[in-house]
């Protein structure tokens, strides 16, 4: 053998080395001592895109529901599920025993649709739940806070879901705890509503009813990116007390998220437009529906546009985030 062969023999069995190392890596990290991480919300799409992450690092995961045994059956096994209600501070208090860290990822059932049995939801559960939770979090000695919000949160907005977002942030701000706000635009993934029931159509129907123009900007987010972002955040020093927004690298109109959609599934099909003052009109009487399909105040916020600006996360926090099509194209061929 001779020199030239064995110096590359050698290059290839370091070269393997290190890939099993930097495979390694990840583990090892976790030989820090797991973080008790309490999700709530950790059932729906948000919050169980997080436990999956946080469960993915060796983080000792607890969901908190107010249905439990339903939650626990989406759940890996060894993620704990406990009873709390944020329309119960008591449940809270217990829920909340032991726990380092609490992510809050709360929307009420059927959100955006409103029912009547509970006007005001958002004020109810994205608002006053989480000023019930970041109470008993304070009074639990929870560690550190990470709260899922909404692009464009805001004190005086006409939009009831921004006042609401804006009091929870107010909540978490001012707890004491060391907190990180996370503002996503839109987000997508294999467990979203709004993209898979277009897609849904799709399998249906011969065209693609899309409610309004389709044409307000938005600049869609993985879930994965999110989730991602939290899990860090809850250990980053450079997280502590921030608010970041986050968006996707691309922004689209929702027509061209449904086509790339589309495109991505291997499906062809062309976009129905609903102009959004009819899908009010026809929305008005379904309100009074127990669980609406839809509502005036809905047809509204899923027109509202959602874009953000990125860079002082990626300033802070640097990270890829994922293209749309690179992000669809996981879990749709
Ligand atoms: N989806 C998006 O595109 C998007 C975009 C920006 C921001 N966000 C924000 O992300 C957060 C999560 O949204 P999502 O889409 O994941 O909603 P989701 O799938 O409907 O999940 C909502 C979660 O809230 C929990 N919850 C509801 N009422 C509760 C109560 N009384 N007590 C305890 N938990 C309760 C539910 O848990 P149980 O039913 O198990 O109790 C459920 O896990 C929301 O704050 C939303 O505003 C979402």
């Amino acid at each position: 053998m001779n020199a030239l062969v064995v110096r590359r023999r050698l290059a290839a069995i370091f070269a393997h080395r290190r890939r099993a190392i930097a495979r390694l890596l990840p583990q090892l990290r976790r030989t820090d001592t797991p973080l008790r991480v309490a999700v709530a919300g950790g059932s729906g799409f948000v919050g169980g895109a997080i436990v999956r992450e946080l469960h993915s690092r060796g983080e000792r995961v607890v969901v908190l529901s107010s249905r439990p045994a339903s939650a626990a059956g989406h759940l890996p096994d060894d993620v704990e599920t406990r009873h709390a209600d944020v329309a119960d501070p008591d449940s809270l208090a217990s829920a909340l025993e032991g726990v380092d860290a609490l992510v809050i990822s709360l929307a009420f059932p059927n959100s955006p649709m409103e029912p009547p049995r509970l006007g005001h939801a958002f004020e109810q559960v994205d608002a006053a739940g989480t000023e019930r939770l970041v109470a008993a979090a304070m009074a639990a000695g929870v560690r550190r806070i990470a709260c899922i919000s909404g692009a464009g949160a805001a004190p005086y907005s006409t939009r009831p879901w921004f006042r609401a977002k804006w009091r929870a942030e107010t909540a978490v701000k001012g707890s004491g705890i060391a907190y990180t706000i996370v503002r996503p635009t839109w987000l997508y993934g294999p467990d979203d509503v709004a993209l898979n029931r277009s897609l849904g159509f799709a399998k249906w129907l011969p065209s693609v009813p899309l409610t309004g123009s389709g044409r307000r900007p938005l600049a869609p987010v993985s879930v994965d990116d999110v989730a991602g972002l939290v899990a860090d955040a809850l250990r980053a020093d450079d997280a502590r007390d921030q608010l970041f927004e986050i968006g996707g690298p691309d922004v689209l109109t929702m027509r061209d998220v449904v086509r790339t959609a589309l495109r991505v599934a291997g499906l062809r099909r062309p976009l129905l437009p609903a102009p959004a003052a009819l899908l009010k009109l026809a929305a008005w009487p379904l309100r009074l529906l127990p669980r609406p399909p839809l509502t005036p105040d809905a047809v509204d916020f899923v027109n509202q546009p959602a874009t953000v600006d990125s860079a002082p996360l990626l300033a802070r926090m640097p990270r890829r985030l994922t293209p749309l099509a690179e992000g669809l194209g996981t879990y749709l061929r």
